[in-house]
């Protein structure tokens, strides 16, 4: 097993990384200390497939953990299920001294992470994330939300858990579309900070798209170091923490236009690089050779390259209510070459993105 610590002062804690790792929840657990009176938030699939062994765990351990389910999908990242949270911790007579585990992919570990944030001002809570994409990006780092119908993530604070634990070997019940939607944030780490590591993921698809143990190991533990120093340097986003919604402005309103759930999240931002490599290129930043590798990298790994057929005015619009957007100026993530990010504040949004759109 793998550790990665973030040390965050007095909110430090430990990602944990391994295959088969699970079974011992309970155990890491106790070392924390953690609340004896656990709610387990999942979906119904991750349940069935998961739920039991997590139960045990804790119950072996001396833990008493209740499950409570919400229906699975983006389109359920609401104030609506939220709330069903709350009524659930309330009705079941959850106080202060209880704890929270999130079981399941970004959709529940931002839900359920927003819930440990808020209810009764914040209880201690774990990631255990169960998609790809979850266990290199939304498990770490301690931002929590829900949806807005008119914006994604629109309601949210930061809350670090206390402890993340990451089992490979559940990714191998995971479709192939997650799998790809997963891989689009991990390419997102190349781009923005790690040529080599870029250049080891074009060397490295097949294994990565057969979920080769050996190289989503490396995968997944070189995101969560990059993701874990960038958010020791900068937890709330004040300067570098910035660089990781690299390709997420465009892609957040993707997934707004479509409806939560048409496109996955890591398609979304997919799509939302290649426009930002454009925007890059566009002004001499990167050459074309930069835009053709990432976009190839992308379509190899089986992700779209281009944007669904939306209005351009829909589209600012949809950016323009983005959370990154302060008194009608939005900060644009763009890349020199690949390895390396700044960003670009614009107040016209309409003209950049019209030049590659
Ligand atoms: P998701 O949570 O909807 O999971 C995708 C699907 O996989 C779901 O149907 C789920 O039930 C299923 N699933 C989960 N684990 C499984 C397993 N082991 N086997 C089989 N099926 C499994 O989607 P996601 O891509 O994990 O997360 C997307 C969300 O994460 C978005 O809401 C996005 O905004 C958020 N996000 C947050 C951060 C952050 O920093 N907090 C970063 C990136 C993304
Ligand atoms: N996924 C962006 C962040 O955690 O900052």
């Amino acid at each position: 097993m793998e550790k990665i610590n973030v040390p965050l002062a007095d909110r430090s804690y430990s990602i944990l990384i391994g295959s088969g790792i699970l079974s011992g929840l309970g155990k890491e657990l106790s070392a924390l200390s953690f609340p004896q009176r656990i709610a387990v938030i999942s979906n119904p699939k991750v349940d069935n497939l998961y739920g039991r062994a997590v139960l045990d765990s804790l119950k072996t351990s001396g833990f008493s953990p209740l499950m409570f389910t919400i229906p699975d999908g983006e389109e359920f990242k609401s104030q609506k299920t939220l709330q069903s949270i709350y009524d659930f911790l309330i009705e079941n007579s959850f106080d202060r001294g209880c704890g929270l585990i999130t079981l399941g992919g970004g959709v529940v570990g931002d839900i359920a992470g927003f819930a440990a944030a808020t209810f009764l001002r914040g209880i201690p809570y774990v990631q255990i994330p169960t998609t790809l994409l979850a266990q290199v990006d939304s498990s770490v780092g301690g931002k929590t939300a829900v949806n807005h119908s008119l914006g994604k993530n629109l309601i949210g604070a930061f809350y670090q858990p206390e402890m993340v634990l990451i089992d490979i070997s559940l990714l191998h019940t995971l479709e192939p579309r997650e799998v790809s939607a997963g891989l689009a944030e991990v390419i997102k780490y190349g781009v923005i900070c790690d040529y080599d590591f870029f250049c080891w993921l074009e060397k490295n698809v097949v294994q990565l798209r057969n979920r080769d143990v050996k190289a989503l190991a490396h995968a997944i533990k070189r995101a969560c170091q990059i993701k874990s120093e960038i958010v020791v340097t900068d937890e709330k986003e004040g300067s570098v923490r910035a660089f990781l919604n690299y390709g997420h402005t465009f892609g957040h309103a993707i997934e707004n236009l479509s409806g939560y759930g048409e496109w996955k999240h890591g398609e979304a931002v997919s799509v939302g690089m290649v426009v930002a490599a454009k925007i890059s290129l566009k002004q001499g930043f990167c050459t074309q050779q930069d835009v053709d590798r990432l976009t190839q990298l992308l379509k190899n790994l089986e992700l779209p390259i281009a944007p669904p057929d939306f209005p351009l005015s829909a589209y600012v619009a949809s950016m323009q209510r983005d959370k990154k957007v302060k008194q009608g100026t939005l900060t644009l993530v763009l890349n020199r070459g690949i390895g390396e990010v700044f960003l670009q504040k614009t107040d016209n949004i309409s003209s950049v993105f019209s030049s590659v759109l």
